[in-house]
């Protein structure tokens, strides 16, 4: 084996198409799955996309950095499912572009963060997280009690509705109001948000005040919606343990 080596070096083009060959095995085991992921990766029936509001924060969590500290994905490992709870289904990512996995956790997994928490913990945790957790080093994130921007927020849902995700015309024209909806409890647009969305989607006011629509809405509405999507991965979990 080395003698061959020891002469294909010495033979200058033969070493190249070594090196593409040797280099393309890898590249086919991570790219040939991919071909049949329409059939590998089952989206769960109970599965929903993002309201327009928690898209929002989405997009926030995105710009803010928030991915640089915090990953998205709890791994099959024992340790993992004692502290996080059931580990991530690519299912779960389906609908997210670009998903957010992650490997640096210079802070806690967020992949079943959703209801962990109250909305004013969350709240007060980004405004300064040394308030609520005295030893954390994660910076703060006061700038979020601005007014949200929900400009774009229906070209959006129209873009990723070309991606594959099931927002339907109705739902793209009504985002904004949504948007809105999704922060006013017992009101018709929080009903109308509900109905489009699913009745398990929370409709409360998540910065505290249902009279203004905040950055901070938007990132505690997606935060509180992480891991809430669909009940598959808890499913799955009660049948590997039968
Ligand atoms: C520089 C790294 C860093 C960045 C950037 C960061 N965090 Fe954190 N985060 C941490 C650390 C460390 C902790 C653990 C201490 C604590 O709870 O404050 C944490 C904890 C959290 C928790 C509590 C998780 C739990 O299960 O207890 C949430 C929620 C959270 N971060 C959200 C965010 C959001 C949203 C952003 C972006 C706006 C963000 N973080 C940005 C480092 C970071």
């Amino acid at each position: 084996m080395l003698r061959l080596h020891y002469n294909l070096e010495k033979v200058s083009m033969g070493l190249v198409v070594a090196i593409i060959v040797a280099a393309s095995i890898g590249g086919i085991v991570e790219i040939a799955p991919l071909f049949t992921i329409d059939e590998t990766v089952e989206i769960p029936e109970d599965m929903r996309p993002h309201t327009p509001l928690e898209l929002a924060g989405r997009e926030i969590y995105i710009r803010e950095g928030c991915y640089a500290c915090h990953s998205q994905m709890v791994r099959s490992l024992a340790d993992e499912l004692d502290r996080y709870g059931p580990y991530s289904l690519a299912a779960e990512s389906a609908y997210d572009h670009p998903m957010l996995w992650g490997s640096k956790r210079t802070g806690p997994d967020l992949a079943r963060l959703g209801e962990k928490y109250s909305d004013d913990w969350h709240t007060a945790h980004l405004i300064d997280p040394r308030s609520v957790v005295p030893a954390s080093i994660m910076p703060a994130y006061p700038w979020l009690m601005r007014p949200l921007d929900t400009e774009i927020l229906s070209d959006q849902l129209a873009v990723l509705a070309t991606l594959g995700v099931p927002y339907g015309p109705e739902m793209i024209e009504a985002a904004v109001a949504d948007a809105l909806g999704q922060s006013q409890p017992d009101t018709d647009g929080g009903d109308a948000v509900r109905e489009r969305y699913g009745e398990g989607v929370p409709v409360r006011a998540f910065d505290g005040d249902p009279s203004r629509l905040t950055e901070m809405d938007a990132v505690v509405a997606y935060l509180q919606a992480l891991g809430t999507l669909t009940n598959a991965p808890y499913a799955t979990t009660v049948e590997l343990t039968q």
